[in-house]
């Protein structure tokens, strides 16, 4: 080649990038697809596509320090007879012990009940840990029944029928066998060791008439006293949350695909749902179309993490939200003065995903004693507080400006879009436009 004629720059495919050239190589080396936890990783529509006008003239801001700006919610005013009260309308997510540590649990119960909310067992039933330090203990009954046991469902405080979950719509979670710890193993009637594939739906209904005749039989075990959610994954929010409403559910929990979990295949991670902004709108929609907006409570969870986005998903009309990964993170996930081990794994701190093979350094993601020992759920969870503490005070701060004096005030009218893919997605006018592309059509 003559040296004096100029050659162009390598140029690597936009397409073919490192991320999935390096999967294809992976795939070709072991034959089996990739498993990660977390949720969706690449770029999608979200939160920080929507701003808040704020007010000036034509509205009138509330003054920070006077003047008071409501956070409390109440959830399951349905039909329960005990609804749950909480302080701030930020909810723990419900994650599993053993994709969790027995110590991460607590934590959680531990962080949820000092900033005045609720937390959530998940697959694999409720630990003592967990039930003592939570003030307000959601219980999930799940496809897979693990560690489904009636005398828990009466000791906790609302029951959660899961459906699906944002991350994975359609589809079961997975525990490898390296965390079916002996106490796991004993709370799911599982073998010790074993992998294990969680179901993808219940064993004993097919529908939304199956779903009414379920929610009525948990209501008659629990005397009709505590609220019955329904947990469903962003994949048609209209109907979806329509046919949970007339299945009976006192409250309805919808969780978009940058929603979080323990482990599942990353083909479904990445390619299953909608992005929670694109559900909101029609599952507000369908629950004003049948009277039962701010009656029967909407909970919105999927990549939540700073109380701009709190303020963002209730001004879109959700009466609470809730977080996953942000609440991990708060208790020591992914911190970078664990960068070392982080590299150990083949990871760095910020990426660390292998949550399902349970050798999380922080003894969150972990069955592991010596590891999950290291995490105090003391310490722990007056970090997960102090984050929701600065999270409801963000929120405030966002809702005084545009004039609102309860979170709940907030509205579709105090936001603008920055991208057009946004504004037809939660129905809020383009950025310096009166446009809102695709109104009313969900
Ligand atoms: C470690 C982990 C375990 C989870 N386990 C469960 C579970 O047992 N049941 C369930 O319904 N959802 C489970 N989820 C999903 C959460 O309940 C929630 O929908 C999701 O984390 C919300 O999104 P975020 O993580 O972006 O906040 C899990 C999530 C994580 C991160």
């Amino acid at each position: 080649m003559d040296p004096n004629i100029p050659r162009t720059l390598p140029r690597k495919s936009a397409t073919f990038d490192d991320y999935t050239l390096s999967e294809i190589r992976r795939a070709a080396t072991t034959g089996i697809y990739d498993i990660r936890g977390a949720g969706a990783k690449r770029k999608l529509p979200h939160f920080d596509d929507l701003l808040f006008l704020g007010a000036s003239i034509s509205r009138y801001p509330l003054e920070g320090y006077r003047e008071k700006c409501g956070t409390d919610v109440v959830l399951g005013t349905r039909f329960a007879k005990k609804p749950i009260e909480l302080k701030i309308p930020i909810t723990i997510a419900g994650m599993s012990f053993g994709s969790l540590s027995a110590q991460a649990k607590e934590a959680l119960g531990r962080g949820a009940s000092m900033a005045g909310t609720s937390t959530t067992t998940g697959d694999g039933g409720m630990t003592p840990e967990e039930r003592g330090q939570s003030k307000h203990l959601v219980y999930q009954y799940l496809p897979s029944r693990y560690g489904m046991n009636p005398d828990d469902l009466r000791k906790a405080d609302a029951i959660e029928v899961v459906v699906g979950q944002g991350a994975k719509p359609g589809g079961g979670g997975m525990l490898l066998g390296q965390k079916i710890s002996d106490r796991v193993a004993a709370m799911r009637c599982l073998p010790k060791g074993i992998d294990q594939r969680s179901a993808c739906r219940h064993p004993d209904w097919t529908g939304p008439d199956d779903l009414e005749i379920k929610i009525h039989e948990l209501r008659e075990i629990t005397n009709w006293e505590k609220p019955i959610y329904v947990k469903v994954g962003g994949t048609r929010p209209y109907y979806d949350i329509a046919l949970a409403v007339k299945a009976g559910a006192d409250v309805v929990v919808l969780d978009g695909m940058q929603g979080g979990t323990a482990a599942t295949q990353e083909v479904f991670i990445e390619h299953v749902g909608l992005p929670t902004l694109a559900c909101i709108r029609p599952a507000v929609k369908a629950l004003q179309d049948l009277g039962m907006h701010r009656k029967v409570q909407l909970i919105v969870s999927g990549g939540i993490r700073n109380g701009a986005d709190v303020a963002k998903a209730l001004a879109l009309g959700a009466d609470a939200v809730a977080i996953g990964t942000a609440a991990l993170v708060a208790l020591g996930d992914n911190d970078p003065h664990l960068e070392e081990e982080y590299r150990a794994l083949g990871t760095t701190a910020g990426a660390y995903d292998d949550w399902h093979e349970g050798r999380d350094p922080a003894g969150i993601t972990t069955q592991d004693p010596d590891l999950a020992k290291r995490l105090d759920p003391v310490k722990a969870g007056r970090r997960l507080s102090n984050y929701l503490k600065v999270m409801t005070l963000e929120a405030q701060t966002v809702a005084r400006a545009c004039g609102k004096s309860h979170l709940h005030n907030l509205e579709p009218e105090d936001l603008c879009a920055l991208t057009v893919e946004a504004a037809a997605m939660a129905g809020v006018p383009l950025a310096g436009t009166s446009w809102i592309p695709g109104k009313g059509t969900y």
